[in-house]
C-alpha cells in the first residue's frame, strides 16, 4: 500500500491524541446551578434531579464549598421563595432567596463568582415567566418587573445577571436599569435562544415552576427554527448583552454552531435538567457508561461552539478536565 495520508498516525496512543485536540476545555468555564429555598433548613435531595440538592439559606455556602473543592468557581442561583403571588413581588425583594443567598455567599466567599438567573415563574403563583393579562403574558409590564428583580440582585452583589424569561426587549430594559443604578459593570448573559423545550421537565419539578395552565410557546422559541435564533441572538447583541447562550444544548447543537460563528460575543451553552437526567437514569439502568457519556456530550457542547458551559455536571467535569481526560 502506497498510502501517504494515514489519519491514525495522530491516534496512536494518548500522548499524541492529546496533543492534537482541537477542543479545549477547562473548569475555569463551567458554571454550576445551584438551587435555594427559602423554606428549607439545611440541603434536600432533588427527586427529580438524581446526585443534586435543594439547599437552605443557612447551607448555601456548603453548595460553594463543594465547587471550590472539585476547582469550579462560579454559580448560577436559583430561588425557590417561600411566597408567591400574579406577579412574582418576592422576586425582586430585597430580602427574597436569592438575595439572601448572593449575601451569605459573598459573605463568605467573596471571589466566588455569582450569576443569577433573572425570570418570574418561580415567584408567580401561575408559573408563567411574566405579568398575565388574561392568560397571556403582557410582555412589556414585565420588562418592568425583569428590571427590578436584575437590579435587586446586583444591589445584593451578584456579579452577572442571566434573564431566561424570552420577553422581547428584556436586556435593553435590564440593562438601563442597571445603568441607571451604577452598575454598568454588571453584565448580562442573555438566555438569547432559549427553546420551548420538554427537557426542562426535571427542573420545573426541582424548581416549583411548571405554568399552572398552558405552556411557554408563546415566549420560548419552536423548536422548528434555527434563522429566529439568530435573529434572537442580534436583537440581544443590539441590546447590549455581553455573553450569548442557546438552551437546552444537545439537542440545538446546529443552532450552538451557527450563532458561534456569526456573533463575537461568548457564547454560553445550557445543558439543561432532562439531559442530565437522561444520562443519569440511562447510566443507573446499565445501559450506557453515565461517565464517558457526560465526558462525550460536554466534548461535542463544546466542538459545537461553545465557550462555557452551564451544567449539573460541572463539579464531576471539572475533575474529567483537571486528569486531562477531556479537554
Ligand atoms: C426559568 C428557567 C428554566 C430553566 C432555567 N431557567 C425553566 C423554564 O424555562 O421552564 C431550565 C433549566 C433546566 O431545565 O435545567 N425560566
Amino acid at each position: 500500500m502506497e498510502l501517504i495520508n494515514r489519519p491514525r498516525r495522530l491516534r496512536g496512543n494518548d500522548s499524541i491524541r492529546r496533543l492534537c485536540r482541537e477542543t479545549r476545555m477547562s473548569p475555569d468555564s463551567l458554571i454550576y446551578p445551584i438551587f435555594v429555598d427559602e423554606e428549607l433548613k439545611g440541603r434536600r435531595p432533588i427527586p427529580s434531579l438524581e446526585g443534586q440538592y435543594h439547599y437552605g439559606l443557612d447551607c448555601v455556602t456548603d453548595a460553594v464549598a463543594e465547587c471550590l473543592e472539585h476547582g469550579v468557581g462560579r454559580c448560577i442561583l436559583f430561588g425557590l421563595p417561600a411566597h408567591k403571588d400574579a406577579c412574582g413581588s418576592s422576586a425582586w425583594d430585597e430580602h427574597g432567596v436569592v438575595q439572601e443567598a448572593i449575601r451569605a455567599i459573598k459573605a463568605k466567599y467573596p471571589d466566588f463568582y455569582v450569576i443569577t438567573d433573572v425570570c418570574m415563574c418561580e415567584y408567580t403563583d401561575h408559573g408563567h415567566c411574566g405579568i398575565l393579562h388574561g392568560h397571556e403574558v403582557d410582555n412589556d409590564q414585565t420588562l418592568e418587573v425583569l428590571a427590578k428583580t436584575a437590579l435587586s440582585h446586583a444591589q445584593a452583589g451578584a456579579d452577572m445577571v442571566a434573564p431566561s424569561d424570552m420577553m422581547d426587549g428584556r436586556v435593553a430594559a435590564i440593562r438601563a436599569a442597571l445603568d441607571g443604578a451604577g452598575y454598568q459593570n454588571v453584565p448580562i448573559l442573555s438566555y438569547s435562544a432559549k427553546y420551548a423545550s420538554a427537557f426542562y421537565g426535571p427542573f420545573r419539578a426541582a424548581a416549583g415552576s411548571a405554568p399552572s395552565f398552558g405552556d411557554r410557546k408563546g415566549y420560548q422559541m419552536d423548536p422548528h427554527n434555527r434563522r429566529e435564533a439568530l435573529k434572537e441572538c442580534a436583537l440581544d447583541v443590539e441590546e447590549g448583552a455581553d455573553i450569548l447562550m442557546v438552551k437546552p444544548a444537545m439537542p440545538y447543537l446546529d443552532v450552538l454552531r451557527e450563532c458561534a460563528d456569526a456573533f463575537e460575543l461568548p457564547m454560553c451553552a445550557y445543558q439543561v435538567s432532562g439531559e442530565y437526567a437522561m444520562i443519569k437514569a440511562a447510566g443507573a439502568a446499565g445501559l450506557i457508561d453515565e461517565h464517558r457519556v457526560m465526558c462525550e456530550s460536554a466534548v461535542s457542547i463544546y466542538r459545537a461552539g461553545a465557550n462555557m458551559l452551564i451544567t449539573y455536571f460541572a463539579k464531576e467535569l471539572a475533575d474529567a478536565m483537571k486528569e486531562g481526560e477531556i479537554g
